[in-house]
């Protein structure tokens, strides 16, 4: 059955010179499926420099729009479009031109896990996985981040000489890991290293030794000698994590964390995905012009 699907949807791409992206954060089986497995930063870059006419998106809504974004002649397919972030969604109306007012060098930082209407009203992107190169790099003083508290309060500490405001949008998945779910597994497994995201809380980062993107963790995690890690962060990453290391052993807090929109993404919907080509990401001309502009200026000083 899932090898009938897997074929379908291969001779689909070919036939629509089609290309799957996939977040490490969705089920494994569509992971290996994709042509490009990544983090937020990697999956940007490719579909901006794809050749190919669609791009079909398995992560969630953010993550297509920003490609939409960066590739508005492409058609960018998200096999589920329900599949949001909750975090994108989570600065308050009207606060943005708050903090404009209240500062005149104000730069707003607006991490990539957001909508294109908070891009929009931003001046650049980040992602975990270049925020603190970027926020470092910019002329201003004042960083009003958005829309992740917790991420936004790592980028301060790694950047103490700007005052950086903080909004209060979170993860959930990230949030609901806790400083007592690590230790207990520390207790059960001490020679573990704890290697964490910086959506978790502050007091989940204290205790890691290695703070990253999905994809820092993954290249962490091969790249050391260690073999046991406790891995704080979504559960997705297990199928990078094993495939790369199949004789190390990776722990998960409990409960295991799970991104429930980054699971909306399935084999049948990729499959339907391409049979109708029904749920293409659009983004208004006007959107696109003023929402493109934090994009690219990321994808520049990332370099
Ligand atoms: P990265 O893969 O860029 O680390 O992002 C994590 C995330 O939460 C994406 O939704
Ligand atoms: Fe959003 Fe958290 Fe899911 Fe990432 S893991 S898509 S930040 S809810």
């Amino acid at each position: 059955m899932e090898n009938g699907i897997k074929k379908q949807i291969e001779r689909l791409k070919v036939e629509k010179n089609a290309v799957i992206l996939a977040h490490y954060y969705v089920p494994g089986e569509v992971q290996s499926i994709a042509d490009y497995v990544g983090d937020s930063f990697y999956l940007a870059k490719v579909a901006k420099q794809s050749k190919s006419e669609v791009i079909v998106f398995c992560g969630v809504a953010f993550m297509g729009e920003s490609a939409k974004l960066l590739c508005p002649g492409k058609k960018v397919l998200m096999p589920d479009p329900s599949a949001d972030c909750p975090m994108a969604h989570m600065v308050a109306e009207g606060k943005i031109a708050e903090m404009r007012a209240r500062y005149d060098d104000l730069a707003v930082v607006c991490y990539i896990n957001s909508t294109a209407e908070l891009k929009c009203q931003s001046d650049v992107c980040v992602t975990s996985s270049n925020a603190v190169k970027i926020v470092k790099a910019l002329p201003n003083q004042n960083i009003f981040f958005i829309p992740d508290e917790h991420l936004g309060r790592y980028v301060a500490e790694q950047v103490p000489e700007k005052n950086i405001i903080l909004n209060d949008g979170f993860c959930p998945r990230h949030k609901a890991i806790t400083a007592g779910q690590v230790r207990r597994q520390k207790q059960i497994h001490p020679h573990a290293l704890v290697l964490a995201h910086p959506e978790c809380v502050k007091d989940v980062l204290d205790l890691a030794d290695y703070i990253g993107s999905t994809a820092g963790i993954i290249n962490y995690a091969h790249d050391t000698e260690a073999e046991d890690f406790i891995i704080c962060t979504e559960h997705g990453v297990v199928y990078q994590l094993e495939k790369n290391d199949p004789d190390k052993h990776f722990y998960f807090v409990e409960p295991c964390p799970v991104c429930v929109n980054m699971k909306k993404n399935t084999l049948e919907k990729v499959l339907y995905a391409l049979q109708t080509e029904e749920s293409a990401v659009e983004v208004s001309e006007a959107v696109r012009e003023q929402a493109l502009t934090p994009l690219k200026k990321m994808l520049e000083l990332a370099k």
